[in-house]
C-alpha cells in the first residue's frame, strides 16, 4: 500500500512548491488548511494554474486533494477526539510546513503558532496507529544571532541569543521535535532554509516572500514620510542610513530548488533520530545586491554604516522599528550544508541566483503563465506597483 502523506502550510510560499512535488509521486495528498483563511483548495488551485499547470492536472485536484480545517494553535489542531484519531490513522508521513514567519512578531503569538503548532503536529504523528514519519521545516536562522563563522547543521542552542521571536519560536519547535524523538523513539527530518526566493512577480493570489515582505515595508515607510516624492530621480531620494556591514552576506535560495531537495532527502533511510539539514545555496548573496534590489524598486537611497545614526530622519526613525528585519543586513556568516551535499552530491547545488532573477521575483510587470510562451492571464497585479 502506498503511504500517505499529509502535509500542513499547503497554501504557503514553500508549502505549495512542496505540494507541487508530493503530487508528483502521490496521486492524494490530505491538507492540512488553516481554519478560517480562505478556501484552500481554490488558493491551491490558482496557485497551478498561474504557474502553468495543465487543465487536466488543476481539474484532477479536487479529486486529488483531501482538505481538512485545522488550527495549528489549538489541541488536536482544532478537531475532535474522533476527527483528530481518524486524521492520525491514516497518514504514513506528515510534513509540517506550517508555520508564522512574521519577522516582527511578538513571542506569545509566534510560540502559538510555531511552537504550540509543532507540539500538536508532533501529538497527531504520535496518536497514528502507522507511526508516521514526520518531517518537520524550520530554519537556518535558528543559528539565532550569530552574525559571523560558520552555523553546522548539528548545532542547536541559544548561546548568541536571536535577532527576532520568530527565530526563537523556531529554535523552541527544533528542542520540542528532538523531545519528541527521544521519547517515542521515532526519527524526525528537520530541514532548515535559508532565505526562500522566486523570479514569479508578485501576484495578489500568491502567497508573499520574504524580500517582497522588507520592500514592501521600505516602500510603505517612503511613502508614509515623503508622500509628496513622486519623482524616481536618484538625486530626491530620501537617504536612509542603515544598520549594516559593508561585507555583509545573506544565504538565499530558490523556493523550487529547495521543495525538490527537501523531497529527495526526505527519501533517504533515517538514521533513527533528529536527521537536520541545512537546504542553503551553495554561494551566499552579498548584502549589497539585496540593497541594490530594493533600491531599483523602491526610491531610495540606502547607505550602510556601522551603528544607528544619532538624528535619524522621520523615515530612518519608521524603519527602526523593524529591527529584527534590519539585522540581517550586518550578517556575514556561512551555512555549512556537508550532510546535505554527502547525501545528494553535487545535484544539491542550485543555479546561481542573479540579480536579475531577485528583481524578477519582486518588480511588478504583467502576469505571463509560464509553459505555453506568450499565454497572458486575465489578471493584472497592478495593486503592486511602486
Ligand atoms: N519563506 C522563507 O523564506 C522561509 C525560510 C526559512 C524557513 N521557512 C519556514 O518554512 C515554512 C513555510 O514557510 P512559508 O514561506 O511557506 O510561509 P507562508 O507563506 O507564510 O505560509 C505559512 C503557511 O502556514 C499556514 N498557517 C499559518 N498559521 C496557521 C495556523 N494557525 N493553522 C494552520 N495553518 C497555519 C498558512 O495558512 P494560511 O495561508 O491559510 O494562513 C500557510 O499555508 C515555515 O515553517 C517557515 O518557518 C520559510
Amino acid at each position: 500500500m502506498a503511504v500517505h502523506v499529509a502535509l500542513t502550510g499547503a497554501t504557503g510560499f514553500l508549502g505549495l512548491r512542496l505540494l507541487r512535488r508530493l503530487l508528483e509521486t502521490h496521486r492524494s495528498v490530505t491538507v492540512l488548511a488553516h481554519a478560517g483563511s480562505g478556501d484552500a483548495l481554490h488558493r491551491i488551485t490558482r496557485f497551478f494554474e498561474l504557474t502553468g499547470a495543465s487543465t487536466a492536472f488543476t481539474a484532477a485536484l479536487p479529486a486529488r486533494l483531501r482538505v481538512v480545517e485545522t488550527d495549528l494553535a489549538r489541541p488536536r489542531l482544532g478537531l475532535s477526539r474522533q476527527a483528530f484519531q481518524e486524521l492520525a490513522d491514516r497518514i504514513g508521513t506528515l510534513w509540517h510546513s506550517a508555520g508564522s514567519i512574521n519577522l516582527e512578531g511578538d513571542l506569545p503569538e509566534l510560540r502559538r503558532t510555531n511552537v504550540e503548532g509543532t507540539r500538536h503536529v508532533l501529538e497527531l504523528a504520535a496518536a497514528g496507529r502507522l507511526r508516521p514519519r514526520v518531517h518537520h521545516v524550520s530554519t537556518a536562522f535558528v543559528a539565532g544571532a550569530r552574525r559571523q563563522g560558520v552555523a553546522y547543521e548539528d548545532e542547536l542552542d541559544d548561546a548568541h541569543g536571536f535577532e527576532n521571536a520568530y527565530e526563537r519560536s523556531k529554535y523552541e519547535a527544533e528542542l520540542l521535535v528532538h523531545a519528541w524523538s527521544k521519547e517515542h523513539g521515532r526519527p524526525v527530518l528537520v530541514l532548515r532554509p535559508g532565505i526562500l526566493v522566486t523570479d514569479l512577480p508578485p501576484h495578489p493570489e500568491l502567497p508573499s516572500h520574504p524580500l517582497q515582505v522588507a520592500e514592501r515595508i521600505l516602500r510603505d515607510a517612503r511613502h508614509t514620510t515623503a508622500p509628496a516624492l513622486r519623482t524616481e530621480a536618484p538625486e530626491s531620494r530620501p537617504r536612509v542610513r542603515m544598520v549594516g556591514h559593508a561585507h555583509g552576506r545573506l544565504n538565499l535560495l530558490q523556493v523550487e530548488h529547495a521543495a525538490e531537495v527537501m523531497v529527495r532527502l526526505a527519501g533517504r533511510t533515517p538514521s533513527g533520530g533528529v536527521d537536520t539539514y541545512h537546504v542553503v545555496h551553495d554561494r551566499d548573496v552579498p548584502v549589497a545586491t539585496v540593497v541594490e534590489v530594493l533600491e531599483r524598486l523602491v526610491p531610495v537611497s540606502i547607505e550602510l554604516v556601522d551603528a544607528g545614526p544619532d538624528t535619524p530622519s522621520a523615515l530612518e526613525s519608521l524603519l527602526d522599528f523593524y529591527p529584527g528585519m534590519t539585522a540581517y543586513l550586518a550578517h556575514r556568516r556561512r551555512f555549512d550544508d556537508t550532510r546535505v551535499r554527502a547525501r545528494l552530491g553535487p545535484s544539491a547545488a542550485s543555479a546561481p541566483l542573479s540579480t536579475d532573477y531577485l528583481w524578477a521575483g519582486l518588480a511588478a510587470r504583467p502576469w505571463t503563465v509560464p509553459g505555453p510562451p506568450g499565454q497572458l492571464a486575465d489578471l493584472s497585479p497592478a495593486g503592486h506597483c511602486v
